[in-house]
């Protein structure tokens, strides 16, 4: 099967979160499976991509979008990165989405537009990559959104075997690339598809709703997540339609690469360790604590976060549980960016209690290995996680989680005081000051038990979280899809 994999993001490029390793680890699993598959995504300012670069093909000036140039990169992966160029939207300082002081960039709709389009043009006869097709466009999260209606759209003047099917990943309902109606026009909306059956939401249009509404199948990132968000609790104004979609919604949880998150063979880590030998575990944690600036004692039991800054990651709990986990004797250590409130907030306790709270703002790619490794407790009291991947990393490196009851949590952390045999960390009974107060009590109790700690660590670290399983499911996926819209055409 050709798939071309269309997102914003994907890493060690470009990476906000957990969508850049999805991004990076299923396409290469799809291709070990026999795939032929490409990931598109821009070229943003400063990316370092090493491969086979091929020949690029120009993208006449179309609607809305400059004239760009579609460059292929044979990636050690077996995948081809397609890098959509168009110097005018992508080169600038700043992030994929925001600018250098945070902001949204003023034309993000022009930006995203012309990525889905380009992905949509590649799933039809009139792809610009002479001599490939895509048989399946697979879209992730809104920026790519668009491209589902855009497929829609050419199917409406082509046969349908001429076009791919259309697949579209919510990885975070919460991000739902809401745009002036106004835009519509710009980005060539059909006036017939602005309606609430088509792009519009609470009068807007929304990027996510297109895809939504036009994709052949949905996917999400967890069984769990994809029940929740057809609830009114968790579907941010999106159930009924999700609802609606529901036989065509699925739910695949996401894997790890268990190549690059290995505590035996970890590139990123000073010691390695393994479930045998946790030796260099306890070697890591003093790392760890000489690196943050805390005392290297083995006895102070570590919680640690890696994680963005906002409110859906519980970040305030752990501030309010900051106080007893210092009077504790614990220890403390953060990366993560984000709001500005709760850094300061983070640094604040920091400059308080600088014997026990690190903080280090900012991205740090090998210091989120390390805290991985060398912290006993990795805290994600997620008010909702569509899946999560910090929670598998620390599995694996023997630091058993202390998780929300909610979304890909759920379906990835088993409760050690519910299950002692086969516990591998802490879910919370509510996602609150109690509920937080309650895992903390239970985790350090059993971390005073060293031979019954030592189990929750082995039946962590025994998981598997490779991607294999849940690539398998996409497929499956993909050729339902294909079945139905290819089999529509007869
Ligand atoms: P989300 O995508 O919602 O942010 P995930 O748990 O799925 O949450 O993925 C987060 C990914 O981003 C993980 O790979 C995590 O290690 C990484 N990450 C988050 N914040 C930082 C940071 N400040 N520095 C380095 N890596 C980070
Ligand atoms: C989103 C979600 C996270 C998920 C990731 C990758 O950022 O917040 O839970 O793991 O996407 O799918």
């Amino acid at each position: 099967m050709k798939i071309l994999f269309a997102t914003p993001e994907c890493a060690p490029y470009v990476k906000t979160g957990g969508l850049g390793d999805v991004s990076a680890a299923l396409p290469a699993t799809l291709a070990a499976l026999g795939h032929d598959v490409h990931i598109l995504m821009p070229a943003y300012k400063g990316m370092k991509v090493s491969g086979e670069i091929g020949d690029g093909v120009e993208l006449p000036p179309w609607g809305p979008w400059p004239a760009a140039q579609l460059v292929p990169v044979k990636i050690p992966n077996g995948v081809t990165l397609l890098l959509l160029a168009c110097p005018s939207l992508y080169q600038r300082p700043g992030g994929p989405y925001v600018d250098a002081s945070g902001r949204d960039y003023h034309d993000n709709a022009l930006r995203f537009g012309l990525l889905s389009w380009v992905a949509a043009q590649i799933g039809t006869v009139h792809s610009p990559l002479r001599g490939w097709t895509a048989d399946v466009v697979h879209a992730n999260d809104w920026p790519c959104g668009l491209s589902m209606l855009y497929l829609a759209q050419s199917r409406m003047v082509l046969p349908h075997e001429a076009t791919a099917a259309g697949i579209v990943t919510i990885h975070n309902l919460a991000f739902q690339g809401v745009f002036p109606m106004g835009s519509a026009d710009l980005l060539g909306v059909p006036h017939h598809w602005r309606g609430m059956d088509g792009v519009e939401f609470w009068g807007q249009l929304s990027m996510l709703k297109a895809g939504i509404q036009f994709a052949d199948a949905i996917t999400t990132v967890s069984p769990t997540y994809a029940r929740e968000i057809q609830t009114p609790a968790h579907g941010i104004g999106f159930d009924g339609i999700l609802r609606a979609r529901s036989s065509r919604l699925h739910g695949i949880l996401n894997g790890i690469d268990t190549k690059l998150w290995d505590p035996r063979a970890d590139e990123l880590l000073p010691f390695h360790f393994g479930p045998d030998n946790l030796q260099g575990k306890a070697q890591c944690k003093a790392a760890l604590q000489a690196r943050m600036g805390l005392p290297a004692d083995p006895k102070a039991m570590v919680f640690a976060v890696v994680s963005r800054l906002t409110p859906q990651k519980g970040i305030d709990l752990v501030l309010g549980a900051l106080p007893r986990l210092v009077a504790s004797g614990a220890q403390f250590v953060v990366l993560g960016q984000g709001e500005p409130g709760l850094q300061q907030a983070l640094k604040d306790a920091a400059q308080k209690h600088p014997k026990q709270v690190a903080v280090q703002l900012g991205f740090d790619e090998s210091l989120a290995h390390l805290i991985e490794a060398g912290a006993d407790v990795f805290l994600m009291p997620s008010r909702f996680e569509p899946c999560g991947l910090n929670q598998m990393y620390s599995q694996a490196y023997g630091t058993p989680p202390i998780v929300g009851p909610v979304g890909g949590l759920l379906d990835s952390v088993t409760d050690a005081s519910e299950d002692a045999q086969h516990g591998t960390g802490f879910v919370m009974r509510g996602v609150d000051p109690a509920g937080l107060d309650d895992a903390i009590a239970r985790a350090t109790r059993l971390w005073r038990e060293p031979q019954r700690w030592r189990r929750i660590q082995a039946n962590g670290m025994a998981r598997h979280f490779g991607w294999e399983d849940s690539a398998l499911q996409y497929v499956e996926v993909y050729e339902r899809a294909l079945m139905e819209t290819r089999g529509a055409a007869a």
